[in-house]
């Protein structure tokens, strides 16, 4: 083969591989097994750099910042859609409509999509590649945000993305979508930003866009944004499906991602069942949704109604009941976070919002508190979208009647009373107390959290309780716990006590990448811990690290590289650190399980769902094969466990119909070594 075949073929497994993981959500080859083909075309590509192409894979990671954004002209106009609010718009709609079709009675059926709250995106592929990517703009000409898009995960490079698929590439196929920032990434993200002195964006959809307006495009491939496409706009050399339905199976075909929750609703009935349902589920949705688009199925019927201005007739948007209100802005609370942040949060009035009663409101940080000219005693809107916590629109300064008060950034903690600091260039502010009793009280339930040491029987009530009573001051001392002193403790019986020394004492055997995960580093999440200590084999060499040393660790920037070396510099962490290791703490990577204990799995059968606390559905994947396990994607009679995580679906519910044992990460890991 030569080089250049085997580019060639190295990208298409690298496309499809990244297709069934963000895309399919089944991955069939290891985290590992993917890293060695990426690095393969990788290492090809840099010996022979004249074939690198921009379609590789190897160009997600961002290209060379532009000056501008350059307009592009849309091949068809890229049109909105009118309004209705409840079941008897939707059916005023379907009798409005009847004037214009053949016979007005007709039988219809329709396809109900989310109106995901996102970006829209027009994706024009050339002979199968994807070469352009913009916005919507006004309609008719857009911004050229190719080198963005390229960075979505999920976006095919090349299509279609199955190397087996029997369909041809199309010399032309120009598609609509909407990209979106997936809530259970937002809040992370948020905290993230704030941390490191940036602003919070307001909503994930705000973070959408500013993700995709960023005119370097490496900051974009940061950023976990995905997309969902529901329609071609023009296919040359083609013939796009008469129905939606089947034009949505096609793109699913094709290996665009569709979004799994469209419904085909066989008349109106149904389209109005869909939406009470959509209402019910909205707020459990990995994606805000303001709506859901309901379809005419036969497009060229639809087509056929022609415009009401630029809104088509054969299509309607159900809106949903916005999710804010009005009330009372209360009071302003700051909450110190484990790396001493000062976060503002409003108390409101409580208000219903969407079923649910709403007290407090994120406020996100002091400038942005400014630069809305929000006061206490102001009636503010407020927005609920999904899970994430409510936030601040901003005040109704109408209804003002003088008695509110300006809200002033805090000079001191409101818990340690400590000078308050606002680094130069940053947004947060600080208390810079590291004895201060509420941050240790967070570094605590950080540290015995899931993503950490994984402490179950350690609340975060208890981590205050034991900082109050004067048994801990710094994480390590959870070690140094005694039965009798948690026997004195309010609410604490032996079951309880006993319960949390076990759970203490079953820390002690987590790996040295929770150990290092736990200490609370700022930037050093699981993921970084594990490049750390991948590179450097232990704690101690990493703490021994410079600079340099540090940054030559790929995934590892100057930032992180500074603040673990502060970390390590100071005595305190080093006095804790020598307590973790007298309790007997993991501080090297373990070696490779012996042989005699590789195979505790075998015969055995796996099927993976939902999110795990401690590890992705790879890593899981490969433990399972490393000990003599299968890993299959789907639940059969055959399977021997489902391995659920959050947000579990419907595997677990065919698993629980199949009687199938399910089992967490914790129950894996004991199934290893038993
Ligand atoms: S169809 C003429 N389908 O909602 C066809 N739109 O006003 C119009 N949107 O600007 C679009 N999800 O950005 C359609 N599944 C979906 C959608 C969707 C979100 C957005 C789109 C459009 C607005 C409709």
């Amino acid at each position: 083969m030569t080089p250049e075949e085997r580019i060639s073929e190295l990208r298409k497994q690298v496309n499809y591989h990244l297709y069934r993981y963000h895309v399919l959500d089944a991955p069939v080859i290891s985290d590992a097994e993917y890293d060695e083909l990426f690095r393969e075309l990788a290492a090809l590509e840099a010996e022979h750099p004249e074939l690198v192409t921009p379609d590789s894979p190897t160009q997600r990671a961002g290209a060379e910042p532009l000056d501008a954004f350059e307009k592009v002209a849309h091949p068809a106009p890229i049109l909105s859609l009118a309004n209705a609010f409840n079941a008897d718009d939707l059916r005023a709609w379907r009798t409005r409509i009847g004037r214009y079709l053949p016979d007005p009675e007709m039988a219809l059926d329709y396809v109900v999509e989310p109106k995901l709250d996102g970006l829209t995106v027009v994706l024009t592929y050339q002979n199968g590649l994807f070469v352009q990517g913009a916005t919507r703009g006004n309609g008719e000409v857009g911004e050229d945000i190719t080198q963005n898009l390229r960075t979505i995960r999920s976006l095919p490079q090349r299509i279609p993305i199955d190397p087996n698929s029997d369909l041809a590439p199309p010399p032309v196929l120009v598609v609509r979508g909407e990209a979106f920032f997936p809530l259970d990434k937002f809040e992370q993200f948020n905290l993230a930003r704030m941390e490191a002195g940036e602003a919070a964006y307001m909503n994930p959809r705000n973070a959408a866009a500013g993700s995709l307006r960023q005119l370097d495009s490496m900051i974009t491939a940061a950023r976990p944004l995905t997309l969902y496409v529901y329609d071609f706009i023009f296919w040359e050399g083609g013939e796009i499906p008469a129905k939606q339905w089947d034009r949505l199976a096609l793109l699913r075909q094709l290996g665009f991602p569709v979004s799994p929750d469209n419904q085909y609703c066989p008349d109106l009935d149904a389209v109005a069942a869909a939406y009470d349902g959509w209402i019910e589920k909205r707020n459990q949705l990995n994606y805000e949704i303001d709506g859901m688009v309901v379809k005419i199925n036969d497009r060229p019927l639809a087509d056929s109604l022609g415009f009401v201005g630029k809104d088509p007739r054969g299509a309607i948007a159900m809106k949903f009941p916005a999710q804010e209100r009005t009330t009372k802005l209360l009071d302003v609370q700051v909450s110190v976070g484990r790396t001493g942040i000062l976060a503002p949060a409003g108390v409101l009035e409580p208000v219903e919002i969407g079923g649910v009663t709403v007290r407090n409101a994120t406020l996100h940080n002091y400038d942005e508190i400014a630069r809305k000219d929000i006061r206490i005693g102001d009636t503010v809107i407020v927005k609920r979208a999904g899970d994430v916590i409510p936030y601040i629109i901003g005040p109704v300064v109408d209804l003002r009647d003088g008695s509110e008060r300006v809200i002033e950034k805090p000079t001191h903690c409101p818990v340690c009373g400590e000078t308050a600091v606002q680094p130069e260039g940053e947004v947060a502010i600080y208390c810079d107390n590291p004895a201060c009793p509420e941050q240790l009280a967070r570094r605590v339930a950080y540290f015995v959290s899931r993503e950490a040491m994984d402490i179950d029987s350690f609340g975060s009530q208890t981590a205050v309780l034991l900082i109050e009573k004067g048994l801990i001051h710094d994480i390590a001392d959870i070690y140094t716990l005694q039965r009798d002193q948690l026997l004195e403790l309010e609410g604490f019986k032996e079951k309880k006590a006993d319960n949390l020394l076990a759970g203490i004492e079953a820390s002690k055997a987590q790996p040295a990448e929770r150990v290092l995960t736990a200490l609370g580093i700022r930037y050093v999440g699981g993921v970084v811990a594990g490049l750390l200590l991948d590179a450097l084999g232990g704690i101690d060499a990493l703490a021994a690290a410079g600079q340099d040393e540090l940054e030559a660790i790929e995934g590892i920037g100057p930032e992180t590289a500074v603040n673990i070396i502060t970390w390590f510099a100071n005595e305190k962490n080093q006095a804790i650190l020598q307590k973790l290791r007298a309790a007997g703490l993991n501080f090297t990577v373990e070696k490779p399980e012996s042989n005699e204990k590789a195979n505790t799995l075998d015969g055995l059968t796996f099927v993976i769902t939902g999110t795990l606390p401690g590890m992705s559905r790879n890593e899981a994947k490969a433990l399972i094969e490393a000990h003599g396990g299968k890993v299959t994607g789907s639940v059969s009679k055959k399977t021997s466990y489902l391995l659920a995580g959050e947000k579990a679906g419907s595997k677990l519910t065919k698993a629980k119909a199949l009687g199938i044992p399910i089992v967490d990460e914790n129950g894996l890991r004991l199934l290893l070594t038993s």
